[in-house]
């Protein structure tokens, strides 16, 4: 049986959490630490939930296969021949081998290595050789082959972005990504371009703690001195139900070349979707997975939106400056997480009810998502 929020938090640190204040505590120490409430986590959040998983550029042609790792768990990602993408549980049906260990092209089918058991990219078993003895084609008593293609996972890819849902019973994908979508109307999406993307690797921090930096704005002209010019005042949160975030609309003697300091959105979908705008034209979104209580990793795609790609020499100059503004981020979020593990930590530090009400409502989405 899996643990319970209580068993997990103690009745009395959850009560802090919910009726302590004001101001509004966060989240205590062990929601960050603790391999159970990880695990509880990947349960009830990451299996329940629309979860962005991958970037449709990176399969481009027909038989392109990604491994990735949703809820702690294989998923494999398929560009089929008609061009659409599909998700299936990375599992060979066999034995449950892992069955695509990295990116590549598997051509019009996926070979199991161990018993050459073979799929097609719908996902149907088409082969499983010798399976019912010495004839390559022999199949044994009871055996229906149309029972054992790989198991799908739901999906959707909405412009450059493949999420799936594990349990299959998350709300319609357009009812889940309405609240986002409501606050880039006017946006012509099927304009954006891919022009690189800064692979951050593994990052020593809990996946929450990257996920509320980048939705609280009281940090920025602290952290971020030299890469952006934008003053506090300049900044304010979005707290709505499905989408959270925050914004800066620079006042314009804030404005300089070749830093941030434009209008911006650093807008998510719950949990891990993080999509960052910069007026007029430009798009970030991170591709975040959560790996270990301490531990996710991190990439960042990053867009132009217009009738062509921005130039090489642009898409360079974009990447060293995110890439700066990331290690200025996870510098921070690295030392949050050595922090949780303090009996300081316990009672969750206290959250500003201007800068930081957007993470407390993340916060709040946690505990919902586990009770
Ligand atoms: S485990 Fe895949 S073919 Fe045997
Ligand atoms: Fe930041």
């Amino acid at each position: 049986m899996s643990s319970t929020l209580q068993s997990l938090l103690g009745t009395e640190t959850l009560a802090t959490f919910e009726t302590g204040g004001p101001p509004a505590r966060g989240l205590p120490g062990t929601a960050y630490t603790s391999d159970a409430f990880f695990a509880l986590e990947n349960e009830r959040i990451f299996t329940a939930s629309w979860v962005f998983a991958g970037f449709a550029h990176e399969l481009s042609r027909p038989g392109d296969a990604a491994p990735v790792t949703v809820a702690g768990q294989p998923v494999l990602l398929v560009r089929d021949a008609n061009r659409r993408v599909r998700a299936f549980h990375n599992v060979c049906r066999h034995r449950c081998l892992k069955l695509v260990d990295a990116a590549r092209n598997v051509g019009r089918t996926i070979r199991c290595p161990y018993h050459s058991w073979t799929y097609g990219l719908d996902g149907a078993l088409h082969v499983a050789p010798y399976f019912g003895g010495r004839d390559p084609r022999a199949a044994p008593h009871g055996f229906d082959r149309e029972q054992h293609g790989l198991v799908p996972v739901r999906s959707e890819t909405w412009h450059d972005w493949i999420f799936v849902n594990l349990s299959g019973t998350a709300p319609p994908f357009d009812d889940f990504s309405a609240p986002i979508r409501r606050h880039l109307e006017g946006l012509d999406l099927t304009r954006v371009h891919h022009l690189v993307t800064v692979d951050m690797g593994e990052v020593a921090a809990n996946w929450k703690l990257l996920m509320e930096n980048f939705i609280e704005p009281y940090h920025v002209q602290f952290v971020h001195a030299t890469t952006t010019e934008q003053p506090l005042a300049d900044h304010y949160t979005v707290n709505e139900p499905g989408c959270l975030g925050c914004a800066v609309d620079v006042s314009g003697d804030a404005t300089r070349k070749n830093t941030l300091s434009v209008d911006s959105r650093y807008l998510t979908l719950f949990p891990s979707f993080a999509f960052g705008l910069y007026m007029p034209d430009q798009i970030g979104v991170h591709l975040n997975v959560p790996l270990a209580p301490g531990l996710t990793m991190q990439r960042r795609a990053i867009y132009n939106l217009g009738p062509e790609p921005a130039s090489p020499r642009r898409a360079g100059q974009l990447a060293r400056l995110w890439r700066q503004v990331h290690l200025e981020d996870h510098a921070i979020c690295e030392r949050l997480q050595q922090g949780r593990v303090s009996d300081a930590a316990a009672t969750g530090g206290v959250l500003s009810p201007v800068w930081e009400n957007s993470v407390r409502s993340f916060q709040e989405m946690v505990v919902d998502h586990l009770r």
